[in-house]
């Protein structure tokens, strides 16, 4: 566990603004990342979480290229409906903001005049591809060949997803461009390469320091370090940030690499952040302050733009590849602690895919079902390890055993029994063995389960909290409290089973916060307590006037508005700890906790999203 107070900076992968959220999208790393900034703050430390949509590249100009729109017109309305979605499930960013903001555009371009000026950024002459039919330039996503290093056949012009290598169109066997599927042809083209080689010995020795990674993140970008070729951080595109090189920032069909920007997203948020919260300087604790443990979450297919190319980008800018070169306006930055990768959710064995038509979207799964049942459902039975399928049955069959049955249970009986018997919190007699297992278990369970979330193994932090669950439960089954209530003599000892069922509801409570939020402040108010326990993040809609410096062309507006997901979480009560529980506390009658699903929709799935048979 980390020792009270450390700062931990939490990094969500940015989505494209390019389709609403599927539930694929929020199960490998959107939900767990919320459990695990909610069990820091909880733990006492100091959080900051950002993110926001990533909305320059070929993946919003396909998308607008489908719907008639402009590429603009497509990020404005992604942007929002991504915030929505995130804020709906509850997810708590200090900021998640956008990557077509002033700011934004401004850091990413002091990170790159610092590259550059270092010797990082390096100019050479590249094969670029067009499309012999039109003589326009075909970005690299619209270019779909078969892998030079693994051989699969559906490798894209930027990246092999089967193997996770970047890649260059021109190093595609048998290019076609999914636009027509004719084969493009190359030419010569001038872009500015980070030059990974002189940064090579730096990434490895930082990487040789990372023991504590999941080890198949680990192998993998140690892989990455056998072949490190000068990759391109410019691209042939008209979308995008304008390259602040003389010559270069007026050109407006030249512009920064959308992956060179994305990750420096972290960092600009952060500042947004800062800036935001009135304290313009406040993002340094969590970049400069080397006690700051940055934790980055994505999906695996992520894994090199995170292991890779921003500690690249970190290291040349503050001078510390085999060129040298200075500090630049933002001092040394902090490289990332850990970088957390997930797997796929899949259905029915396919990747999770609006193209493909295999999809659930986010923000039906809320309409219908609210946000617990999702996150209990991706914490327990997601992609942390391994791709995993989702199935309607599963869904089901969870919710009602283990949410319902389980939680909901717990928390009514006791909660029914103490307010029918008593009308309050019952002060209990002297304990048996049993009450003093029970407790027991429960209060171990917070330091056990607390250590598996601060490695960010949810699997386990959930399974043991539920076992508690279940023991609890056992236990009022033992001591049958109902019969008690029967006899008058046994009055006592009524009262201290009770007390000990509502001390251990209320410690499970605590420990289930960070994966039911909405649920755990529900319970917190049913066990007769008031204020805000778990907080919820707000959307706010913000102007971006920020007075920045940028130089080019194609630049955001100053002065346009825009959704953000912001929230106060310092004002919750939320603890990692028992809070016990008082005597004379008034209980009124609990309303059920969990709707139980129809076991028909198991086989059905709902009509929005039905099972194909
Ligand atoms: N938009 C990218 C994707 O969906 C992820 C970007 S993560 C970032 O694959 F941090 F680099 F922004
Ligand atoms: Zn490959």
């Amino acid at each position: 566990m980390t020792s009270p107070e450390t700062n931990i900076l939490v990094c969500v992968a940015w989505p494209y603004a390019n389709g609403p959220r599927h539930i694929g999208h929020v199960a490998g790393f959107g939900v767990p990342s919320d459990v695990f900034a909610r069990y820091q703050r909880m733990a006492g430390n100091n959080v900051l979480m950002v993110s926001g949509t990533d909305e320059h590249g070929t993946p919003l100009l396909v998308q607008a290229d489908k719907e008639g729109v402009t590429v603009k017109e497509l990020a404005d309305r992604y942007n929002r409906q991504i915030v929505e979605d995130l804020a709906g499930l509850g997810l708590s960013y200090d900021l998640f903001t956008r990557t077509t903001t002033r700011n934004h555009y401004a850091v990413v371009q002091e990170l790159f005049k610092g590259l550059y000026a270092n010797g990082y950024m390096v100019k050479e002459t590249t094969q670029g591809a067009i499309s012999p039919s039109t003589g326009r330039t075909l970005p690299d996503r619209y270019i779909e060949g078969t892998c030079p290093i693994c051989g699969a056949t559906d490798a894209r012009g930027d990246q092999c997803d089967t193997c996770g290598n970047q890649l260059d169109p021109a190093d595609l066997i048998n290019p076609v461009s999914k636009i027509n599927g004719e084969t493009p042809e190359f030419v010569e083209t001038e872009h500015f390469m980070l030059d990974l080689p002189s940064l090579h010995d730096a990434l490895k020795a930082w990487l040789e320091t990372r023991e504590d990674w999941r080890p198949n993140v680990l192998k993998f970008s140690l892989n990455l370090l056998e072949d490190m070729r000068p990759r391109a951080m410019t691209r042939d595109i008209d979308w995008g940030i304008p390259i602040p090189v003389e010559g270069w920032e007026d050109n407006p069909s030249k512009k920064l690499y959308v992956w060179f920007d994305a990750v420096i997203g972290y960092l600009s948020a952060s500042i947004e952040w800062a800036q935001r919260s009135g304290d313009p300087e406040a993002w340094k604790e969590f970049w400069q302050n080397p006690d700051t443990r940055g934790y980055y979450f994505m999906g695996k297919d992520n894994i090199t733009f995170h292991s890779q190319i921003w500690p690249a980008e970190l290291l040349g800018y503050a001078g510390k590849g085999s060129k040298g070169g200075e500090e630049h306006a933002f001092g040394e930055l902090n490289l990332p602690a850990e970088v957390v990768s997930s797997e796929f959710l899949t259905m029915s064995g396919s990747k999770f895919s609006s193209s493909k038509g295999v999809v659930i979207y986010v923000k039906d799964f809320l309409a219908e079902f609210g946000p617990d049942p999702l996150r209990y459902f991706i914490a327990v039975a997601g992609p942390e390890n391994n791709d995993t399928d989702f199935t309607w049955d599963e869904f089901v069959r969870r919710v009602n055993n283990e949410l319902a049955n389980g939680w909901g249970n717990l928390v009514n009986r006791t909660v029914s029994m103490a307010h029918k018997n008593f009308g309050q919190v019952p002060a209990p007699g002297e304990l048996t063995d049993s009450d003093r297992a029970i407790l027991d278990l429960a209060e171990r369970t917070f330091a056990s389960a607390g250590e598996e979330l601060g490695r960010a193994k949810f699997k386990n932090a959930i399974t043991q909290v539920m076992h508690v669950v279940g023991e609890a439960n056992a236990y009022i089954a033992e001591q049958e409290p109902w019969k008690l209530a029967k006899d008058q003599s046994q009055r006592e000892r009524l009262a201290t089973v009770l007390w000990t069922a509502l001390q251990v509801v209320s410690d499970c409570n605590a420990m289930l916060t960070p994966f039911l939020p909405h649920t755990a402040q529900k319970v917190h108010e049913i066990l007769g307590r008031t204020g805000v326990w778990a907080a919820a993040p707000r959307v706010e809609e913000v102007t971006d006037s920020a007075g920045r410096e940028l130089v080019g062309v194609g630049l955001p507006d100053e002065g346009q508005t825009y959704p953000v997901i912001t929230g106060d979480y310092s004002a919750q009560q939320a603890t990692w700890s028992r809070v016990e529980v008082v005597p004379g506390t008034e209980l009124a009658k609990p309303k059920p906790l969990i709707a139980k699903l129809d076991p028909e929709l198991g086989v059905t799935g709902p009509e929005w999203a039905p099972v194909q048979q």
